[in-house]
């Protein structure tokens, strides 16, 4: 991973700066770098638009966005060494000429710097830009260095295995895969890095880690937010695509995976992708069984009225896309033998929750058989957000004359620690400045995590849930959701 490189001199062109993303969280990320002192010495941000415009006013709209988005306070000193480093350019995607034009501008600051930088191409733009922007790329032989440029993508990639399939292949006609960073910026978070530090830097869990003590895995990424303006994109995407093709499976490939042999790239991707291909793939007629989906419908939370996704702007009244989904996963391999998986994901739902629960099994024989109070098994939660902790739940002894039983709990607490937590874009430009790609996906990664999908994904869109909308805003989903665990003698935690 990241430790001790030096960063080079570096110029970085985003795709779509006056866009969503750009300023909620790339401009707030590399400008906390630069306090930090995370940037490289020499570094230029040109910041791509279509529209006419002037650096001045361009630096100012992205300050007054880093008054709201930015983690650190924007003082007047560092907001005046960051700026400087700031441009606007502006670029038509399609033109040719406006590439060649951009390739000057990049060699005149590589004039400055005296070396030839490295490049970093941010593509913060829809995916139907990608194979425009790429052949341009290619053709004005912008990222002419294989070992110092880079582009990063912004997810969705693709809309399902074939069209990802495609975009691997028309990006290799550009780029080699050491230079694609696709990002998925749950793997930038603090809480899910410390999945791989607490599985393998300790002596403790793993051997407990699995089937033989471990009886199910939840993860669950609940949001309360619905769709917001994404209704237009959500309505083609849904829950399944959105969040279970990526952050959820990524999630549990850090919760599943084998001890990797090092901390290289490739070696943690490869455990990876092991966990993604021992994945039970299902037949269509399993679909029921294996998956639930959901549509939150209006509702009225805290005495005020809140619209049903259909009611929302761009969906459509009889919309069939889901907002809601779990899934229950099997991984065939030795460690993971007949434990279930359980995934689910939501928006509107009652509260934002993201977690990892690892539920271990009864014991075998209870010498506490005649306590009046029923032992719970050990379990072991991940609190991804908002929530930073990991929580060890065990019995112990009630205070008093009796030998009675109670449930106990051991937390760490990541927050207490540690307050001024990066946000995730900050790690993951970090990594993408220094050349790690250890948190990015790789082509096959995310090929295989569409293959999952790929059976439930099909079986939902060529059959319509006439039950939607089928649970309400502010709540924890569809009622079908406990009948998935409950059939395995389960519980949601
Ligand atoms: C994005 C999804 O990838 O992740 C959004 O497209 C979702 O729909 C978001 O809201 C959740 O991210 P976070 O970091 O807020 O949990």
């Amino acid at each position: 991973m990241n430790q001790n490189r030096i960063l080079q001199p570096t110029t970085i062109v985003i795709f779509g700066a006056t866009g969503d993303l750009a300023k909620r969280k790339l401009f707030p990320a590399f400008y906390n770098l630069y306090i930090d002192g995370r940037m490289p010495k020499g570094f230029n941000i040109v910041a791509l638009g279509r529209a006419e415009n002037t650096d001045e006013l361009f630096r100012n709209y992205i300050k007054e966005n880093l008054e709201s988005f930015s983690r650190k306070k924007v003082t007047s000193e560092d907001w005046a060494g960051f700026q400087a480093h700031i441009t606007y350019f502006q670029h038509q995607l399609d033109e040719e000429s406006s590439y060649q034009n951009l390739q000057q501008k990049l060699q005149d600051f590589d004039a400055v710097y005296g070396i030839r930088a490295n490049r970093l191409f941010y593509l913060s733009i829809g995916p139907n830009f990608i194979s425009t922007i790429s052949n341009h790329i290619k053709t004005t032989a912008l990222a002419s260095d294989p070992k110092k440029d880079r582009i990063i993508i912004e997810k969705p990639f693709g809309h399902n295995k074939q069209s990802a399939i495609e975009l691997n292949s028309l990006l290799a006609k550009t780029f080699e895969e050491e230079q694609i960073y696709r990002i998925d910026h749950y793997l930038g978070k603090e809480t899910v890095q410390n999945i791989l530090a607490f599985r393998f830097g300790n002596s403790i869990f793993e051997p407990l880690w699995k089937h033989k003590y471990i009886e199910s895995v939840q993860i669950t990424v609940a949001e309360e937010v619905g769709v917001e303006t994404r209704g237009a994109f959500y309505e083609q995407t849904g829950a399944l695509r959105d969040m279970i093709q990526n952050h959820l499976l990524q999630i549990l490939c850090m919760v599943a995976m084998e001890p990797p042999a090092s901390l290289q790239s490739g070696e943690i991707r490869d455990r990876k992708v092991d966990v993604l291909k021992s994945i039970r793939r299902i037949s269509p007629d399993q679909v029921d069984h294996y998956a639930v989906r959901g549509q939150y419908g209006k509702s009225t939370i805290n005495g005020v009225d809140v619209k049903g996704y259909r009611q929302e702007n761009g969906i459509a009244g009889d919309s069939n896309t889901e907002t809601f989904a779990a899934i229950k996963f099997y991984l065939d391999n030795e460690r993971w033998k007949d434990v279930p998986f359980y995934v689910r994901t939501g928006k509107k739902m009652k509260e934002k929750h993201s977690y990892i629960t690892i539920q271990f099994k009864p014991l075998p024989h209870s010498t506490f058989s005649d306590s009046p109070h029923l032992l719970s098994a050990n379990r072991l939660i991940i609190n991804i957000q908002p929530m930073m902790d990991i929580r060890l739940q065990f019995m112990t002894k009630k205070p008093g004359l009796t030998l009675d039983l109670k449930p106990a709990e051991m937390i760490f607490d990541n927050f207490a620690c540690q307050e001024d937590t990066p946000e995730a874009y900050e790690t993951l430009l970090q990594d993408a400045l220094l050349g790690d790609l250890t948190l990015f996906m790789r082509s096959d990664q995310v090929e295989e995590a569409w293959d999952v999908v790929t059976t439930i994904q099909e079986a939902w869109e060529n059959n319509k849930d006439l039950s939607f909308p089928n649970y309400k805003a502010g709540s924890w989903g569809p009622e079908d959701v406990n009948a998935l665990v409950e059939r395995q003698g389960h519980n949601w935690v």
